[in-house]
């Protein structure tokens, strides 16, 4: 066995759904009953849904038990104090959340997170035990321009990772967030090689924007994608559950199981 395949094999693939600002009480109820039936345990691959903050409870205590995970979208970057309408992080850890997602493009674009800010949003999720998911990502400006390598390296390289902390990374070219219009495999795979050079060999790197069942298989199979943050189609049950499924099947056939 070659040693880029055993490398890819020690890392666990990894589908997390950002609910982004959708739910309600009765809402989350029918998608977390529905996933919990269909999702099983899908052999090889860990699961996460992050609902708004005022739905953690609710979701939390729902998963407890089950194979699925729960994460948060934002986290402060401070630990406490005088920072109206902010979460910390060991609120987040408080209500059972696992991962945190960081440095979301709309995050960046619509509340102006800078490099700065959102690495210290990272370094305040690990300190509290969480596992920071952060995004990178180019527009498609920036793509045009053949700037994309030149973007994610400046918003990787602005969050130090220490290759002995937990951390995910999630490749998320804005162009192709919500707007049906996923990155090809090849595309998506020629940036999680670059980043890759830049990460230890056992850190994830997911690819968002536009993932849906019938394009998740053909992503999954690619050699540095270990799964997927999915927005829109994590709303609907069937839908990341086939995520999930295509996940599945990668993971088998990447460890030749
Ligand atoms: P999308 O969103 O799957 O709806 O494109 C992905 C994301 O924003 O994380």
């Amino acid at each position: 066995m070659t040693a880029v395949k055993l490398r890819a094999m020690s890392r666990n693939r990894l589908v997390v759904g950002n609910w982004k600002m959708h739910g309600s009480r009765a809402a989350n109820k029918a998608l977390l009953d529905a996933l919990l039936a269909g999702l099983g345990g899908a052999d090889g691959v860990e699961c996460a849904v992050c609902p708004p903050f005022p739905y953690l409870q609710q979701v939390s205590e729902r998963l407890k038990g089950s194979a699925l995970a729960c994460g948060a979208q934002n986290v402060s970057e401070h630990e406490q104090g005088a920072f109206t309408g902010e979460v910390s992080a060991a609120m987040l850890a408080e209500f059972g959340c696992r991962y945190v997602i960081v440095g979301h493009s709309e995050r960046r674009q619509l509340y102006g997170e800078s490099d700065a800010r959102v690495a210290a949003k990272f370094a305040a999720a690990q300190r509290a035990g969480l596992t920071p998911i952060l995004c990178v990502g180019e527009t498609l400006e920036e793509r045009e321009a053949g700037k994309t390598e030149d973007v994610v390296a400046r918003q990787l390289d602005a969050v130090a990772i220490d290759p002995n902390a937990r951390a995910v990374l999630a490749y998320e070219p804005v162009w192709a967030i919500g707007t049906g219009r996923n990155a090809t495999p090849q595309q998506a795979q020629a940036v999680h090689a670059f980043l890759r050079k830049k990460l230890a060999p056992g850190t994830r790197i997911l690819y968002g924007g536009s993932v849906k069942a019938q394009n998740a298989a053909a992503l999954f199979a690619m050699p540095d994608i270990d799964g997927g943050l999915i927005g829109g189609a994590s709303l609907a049950a069937q839908d990341f559950i086939g995520i999930v499924k295509a996940a599945t099947t990668a993971a088998s056939e990447r460890t030749g199981t």
